[in-house]
C-alpha cells in the first residue's frame, strides 16, 4: 500500500495502524486490535481507536454540510457519499457545477439529500431564497467531492463565475476539497502549486487515493471512498483547542416552585448552552452539562445532568466545579423563587394573590469565589445598554469572561440565531448574528484562547478593568 494514501488519511482522519498485506505481521497480536480492510488495504484499529472514529461520527449529528459536486467520473459517489452524510444525523445541500450534471442527474441528488440541487448562480429564484451567500452561511462546512483540476485551479483563483466557486469564496465555514484526477495531472507541478496554495489558506485536502484509474492508468488521483470522506468531515469539527480539559456548562431556565403544579421561570429553551457543550466537546475537551428543564437531545459525549430549580442546579455545580477547569454560565437562572412553595395547589381566590419572593444564590459569582476557582465565563442578557451592563456584572461577579447578549423581542431567548458581545480583563470582541451552533464554536474558540494564553493560570477581575 502506497504510504501517501496512508498518510491522506490517517492523518488527518483515523489514529489507526495500517499496513499492507506484505507487512501485516508487525501488527500485535494482543488481541486489543481489530483489523478493518478496505480494497484489500488493512487497518488495524485499538479499541479506542474504534471508539474516537464513532465518537468523531457523532460530530456530525444536526451539522449544515455543504457538498460542492464538480464534473469528474467521480462524481458518481456522491450518492453514497450524501447518503452516509444524512445516516451520521447530518444535513446535506448539494450544489453541482454545469460539469458534474453531465455524470450525475441533479435529480437523483436531490433524492438523496432531501434538498433541491442548486445549480446556476443567476437564478433569480435561488437568489430570493437560497442565494449563494445564504447557502455560504448556511453551511457549518463546505466540502467539494470530487474536485476537479480545473475546478481546485479556479478555487486557487477565487473566481466567482459559476455558482460553488462563488459560494466557496463567500464561505466562512470550514472548506474542504477531496480531489479525483488523471494521476499525471494531480502530479502537474500547477496543481501541486495550486494544492500549496489552498492548504496554506487553511483549505483542507482529503486524498486523493492511490489506485487504478477510469482512465487505465495507476497512481494517485482517486477519489477517497465516502465513508473515508464521512469520517474525515467528521474530523473538521475536531478543533482539539481544549483537548484534555474538563469543561463545566449550565444551561436553560430554572423552575422555581409556587406549589405542586405552578411555578416561576423564563423563555430560555437551552439552545445556546448546549450548543456551548457541543462545541467544547468538539474542541476535545471533557463536558458536563448541568441543564434545567429543556426539551433538547444531550450532544454526543457530553454528560448531562438534569435539574430544575437554582438551588438544585447550584448544588449539582458545586459537587462538580473542583473537577473542571473552565465554568460556562449559560443557563438563565431565575434571580427570585417564592418564600415559600406551597405544599398542595393554591386555591383561586377572589382577591389578589401576593407572593413573596426571595433571592436565589448566584451560581456564577459563588463559583468565581471559591479559592481554587476555574476559568469563569458568564453570560449577561441584557435589553438595553448591553456592553456597558455586561462590563459591571463581570466586575461584580468577578469573573474571567462575559459573553453578552441582546434579548427581549425575539432576541436571545428561544431563538434559533444570537449575537455576542464578550468582554475580558484588557479586550473585547463582537461575534456577529450567526446561528447559535456557528456561535458557540466561535465563542469556544475564543474562551479556549484566553485560557491557554493565561498560561493556564486564572486572570482575575481587578478594579482597573471596570473603567
Ligand atoms: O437558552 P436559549 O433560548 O438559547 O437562550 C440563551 C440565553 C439568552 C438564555 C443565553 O444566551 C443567556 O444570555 N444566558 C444568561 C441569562 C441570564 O440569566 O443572564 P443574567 O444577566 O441574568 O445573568 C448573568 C450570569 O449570571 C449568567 O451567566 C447566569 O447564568 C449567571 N447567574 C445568574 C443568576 C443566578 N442566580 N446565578 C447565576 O449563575
Amino acid at each position: 500500500m502506497s504510504e501517501t494514501r496512508v498518510d491522506a488519511v490517517r492523518s488527518r482522519v483515523v489514529p489507526a495502524c495500517a499496513c499492507s498485506t506484505r507487512n501485516q505481521g508487525v501488527i500485535p497480536a494482543n488481541g486489543e486490535m481489530t483489523r478493518i480492510s478496505r480494497r484489500g488495504i488493512h487497518f488495524w484499529l485499538s479499541m479506542s481507536d474504534l471508539l474516537l472514529n464513532s465518537c468523531r461520527m457523532n460530530t456530525l449529528n444536526g451539522k449544515h454540510l455543504l457538498l460542492g459536486v464538480t464534473g469528474g467520473i467521480a462524481a458518481y459517489k456522491s450518492a453514497e457519499l450524501i447518503r452516509q452524510l444524512r445516516s451520521q444525523g447530518a444535513l446535506v445541500r448539494v450544489v453541482m457545477t454545469a460539469g458534474a450534471q453531465a455524470f450525475i442527474t441533479p435529480l437523483t441528488l436531490q433524492a438523496l439529500s432531501g434538498n433541491p440541487v442548486h445549480t446556476g448562480l443567476l437564478d433569480d429564484q435561488a437568489e430570493a431564497a437560497m442565494g449563494h451567500i445564504t447557502l455560504a452561511r448556511w453551511a457549518d462546512a463546505l466540502l467539494i467531492a470530487p474536485a476537479t483540476a480545473d475546478f481546485i485551479a479556479r478555487l486557487t483563483q477565487g473566481r466567482a463565475d459559476d455558482l460553488l466557486s462563488a459560494v466557496a469564496l463567500a464561505c466562512e465555514a470550514p472548506v474542504a476539497i477531496a480531489p479525483a484526477m488523471n494521476r499525471a495531472m494531480w502530479e502537474n507541478p500547477a496543481t501541486r502549486l495550486n494544492i500549496t496554495a489552498l492548504r496554506s489558506r487553511g483549505i483542507h485536502v482529503f486524498g486523493p487515493a492511490p489506485g487504478e484509474q477510469a482512465c487505465g492508468e495507476t497512481g494517485p488521483g482517486r477519489l477517497l471512498e465516502p465513508d473515508e470522506l464521512v469520517t474525515a468531515v467528521a474530523g473538521l469539527f475536531e478543533t482539539l483547542a481544549l483537548s484534555g480539559r474538563r469543561v463545566l456548562v449550565t444551561a436553560g431556565p430554572t423552575r422555581e416552585a409556587i406549589d405542586p403544579v405552578r411555578y416561576l421561570s423564563n423563555h430560555s429553551s437551552g439552545r445556546m448552552g448546549f450548543a456551548v457543550a457541543q462545541a467544547a466537546v468538539e474542541a476535545g475537551a471533557g463536558v458536563v452539562l448541568v441543564s434545567g428543564p429543556v426539551s433538547l437531545e444531550t450532544p454526543p459525549r457530553v454528560k448531562r445532568i438534569d435539574v430544575v430549580s437554582a438551588a438544585d442546579m447550584q448544588r449539582a455545580v458545586l459537587e462538580r466545579v473542583a473537577d473542571c477547569d473552565i465554568f460556562i454560565a449559560v443557563a438563565a437562572v431565575a434571580d427570585y423563587r417564592p418564600e415559600q412553595t406551597a405544599g398542595h395547589k393554591l386555591k383561586k381566590t377572589a382577591g389578589q394573590l401576593t407572593l413573596t419572593l426571595e433571592c436565589n444564590p448566584d451560581i456564577l459569582a459563588g463559583v468565581a469565589a471559591l479559592p481554587n476557582a476555574p476559568f469563569t465565563v458568564g453570560f449577561a442578557a441584557e435589553t438595553e445598554a448591553v456592553a456597558d451592563n455586561a462590563r459591571a456584572k463581570r466586575a461584580s461577579k468577578a469573573i474571567d469572561m462575559i459573553a453578552a447578549n441582546q434579548v427581549g423581542a425575539g432576541r436571545g431567548f428561544d431563538a434559533e440565531d444570537n449575537a455576542l458581545h464578550v468582554i475580558w480583563a484588557g479586550g473585547e470582541r463582537e461575534l456577529p448574528l450567526a446561528g447559535k451552533t456557528k456561535l458557540a464554536r466561535q465563542l469556544v474558540a475564543l474562551i479556549a484562547e484566553r485560557f491557554n494564553d493565561s498560561g493556564n493560570k486564572v486572570i482575575r477581575f481587578n478594579a482597573k478593568d471596570s473603567a
